[in-house]
């Protein structure tokens, strides 16, 4: 298994192109299974290892992938072109769900449109049990015929599915997502009311847009999607990582480096920046670009995860390692997963000093970090390790990269570039 070996202590020094974002790329690939024409989307980070699972899972149902790009683009992203125009196959196969829980994407777009699917459960994962009630409920309040059977969704809509007001007693990205992909092809009005407001449902909602569905207030609490008898093809631009940006950020932050986010606006980065701010970082926006500059030892700043606009949980690992070195005690609340603390134990084998208690980790600065082996469970806590390393004396293993390469385009290359000492090694 691949590692990553990183010595500390050079501040990052240059300009990260951001890449489009995986967690708006993976439901907007999905939605091409609601059309017979192509979607084309640019701006995809293609080489993720969880971009190549929807991949894998949308060609078993028969979509056929076009790569339109000559040589990838300066952040790595490509343009694929997609067509779902003979669907051979309905069923979404445990050993490819169980791979990436986005996959079950596919359920609404396949049933609203063919009338039937047949998807995995996708099981647990690391950063919690992750269930997909909320989607579920919503699909039968639209006229679904579910049954459990097997560990498979079996799903029928003989009629096909029709609009409905579907109030999520929590906000879901998945199911928000998931509702509004299914509603573009049911007959009449859908109601979201409770949904979720991140930049990815309104880049979603820009895509079935311009495939021929109405889509009102994403964005909003409230989305009204009036659905269409026949979606067509469409073009659409993936938007930036917000997730990728916010964790350079804080690379940037924690070696005292400038750094320059490139293709990324800052409204994006909304309580990411608000908190870097109060850490004491430096941050500008400027054409288009966001420009971070590290300031001596940040100051200690308190957290709480919450759905957009608040602080997102896919950064709260990051900003848990710009933490561990601040001066002072920061609190830092996780309200989203129930196990999101999986770095924890891994930052304090290189000096952090970390108590957790139930959802609360408290973190009292250290002046430095040491390098040590490390490994993490999932993507975001193999960052953090990463970060932590780059400001850590000596030098770190992070063991497990493959969880790096679900999520992050070209770290090693894009890191280097800006002056860190950090290289993969095989095997
Ligand atoms: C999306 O996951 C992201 N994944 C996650 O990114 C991100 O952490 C999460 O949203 C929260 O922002 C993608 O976009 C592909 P949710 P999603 O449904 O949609 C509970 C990363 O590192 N819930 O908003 O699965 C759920 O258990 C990742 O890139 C139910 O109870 O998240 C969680 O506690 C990981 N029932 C909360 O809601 C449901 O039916 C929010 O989950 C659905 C969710």
């Amino acid at each position: 298994m691949d590692r990553l070996r990183i010595r500390g202590g050079k501040p990052l020094q240059g300009s990260v192109p951001i890449g489009g974002a995986k967690n708006a790329a993976l439901p907007l690939m999905a939605a091409s299974l609601l059309t017979a024409g192509t979607v084309t989307l640019s701006n995809v980070p293609a080489t993720l290892v969880d971009i190549k699972t929807m991949r894998d899972i949308l060609s078993a149902h028969g979509v056929e992938f076009a790569d339109v790009t000559g040589a990838p683009a300066r952040n790595g992203c490509r343009t694929l072109a997609l067509s779902a125009h003979t669907i051979t196959n309905t069923t979404a196969d445990y050993e490819l769900v169980r791979r990436m829980r986005a996959s079950v994407l596919v359920l609404g777009p396949l049933l609203a449109r063919f009338g039937k699917a047949r998807v995995s459960l996708p099981g647990g994962c690391a950063i919690g049990t992750r269930p997909i009630n909320l989607h579920l409920v919503g699909l039968q309040a639209m006229g679904a015929e579910l049954e459990i059977a097997d560990g498979y969704v079996e799903a029928a809509a003989p009629h096909g599915l029709h609009g409905a007001v579907v109030r999520f007693p929590s906000v879901s990205v998945g199911a928000t997502e998931h509702l509004m992909m299914a509603a573009a092809l049911a007959q009449g009005e859908t109601v979201l009311e409770n949904a979720a407001l991140e930049p990815e449902i309104i880049d979603l909602a820009k895509l079935l847009q311009a495939m021929g569905a109405s889509v009102f207030g994403a964005g909003t609490s409230r989305i009204v999607i009036q659905g269409a008898a026949e979606l067509h093809g469409a073009t659409h631009r993936v938007v930036a990582d917000r997730i990728e940006a916010g964790t350079y950020a804080v690379a940037g932050a924690i070696t005292g480096g400038q750094l320059e986010l490139e293709g990324v606006s800052i409204e994006l980065l909304g309580a990411v920046i608000d908190s870097l701010r109060s850490a004491g970082v430096e941050v500008r926006a400027e054409s288009g670009n966001v420009w971070i500059w590290g300031n001596g030892r940040p100051k200690a700043v308190d957290i709480t995860t919450a759905p957009f606009p608040a602080f997102p949980t896919d950064m709260q690992a990051q900003m848990m390692a710009l933490m561990t070195v601040a001066d002072g005690s920061s609190v830092i609340t996780e309200t989203i997963f129930e196990n999101r603390f999986m770095h924890v134990p891994e930052l304090a084998r290189m000096g952090a000093n970390i108590t957790v208690k139930g959802n609360t980790a408290v973190v009292r600065g250290v002046t430095a970090l040491k390098g040590a082996p490390v490994m993490a469970t999932d993507l975001r806590a193999s960052v953090s390790l990463v970060i932590a390393a780059l400001v850590a004396n000596g030098e770190t293993v992070v063991n497990r990269v493959y969880h790096l390469d679900r999520g992050y385009e070209r770290l090693v290359e894009k890191l280097s570039a800006c002056g860190a000492d950090i290289e993969r090694l095989a095997g």
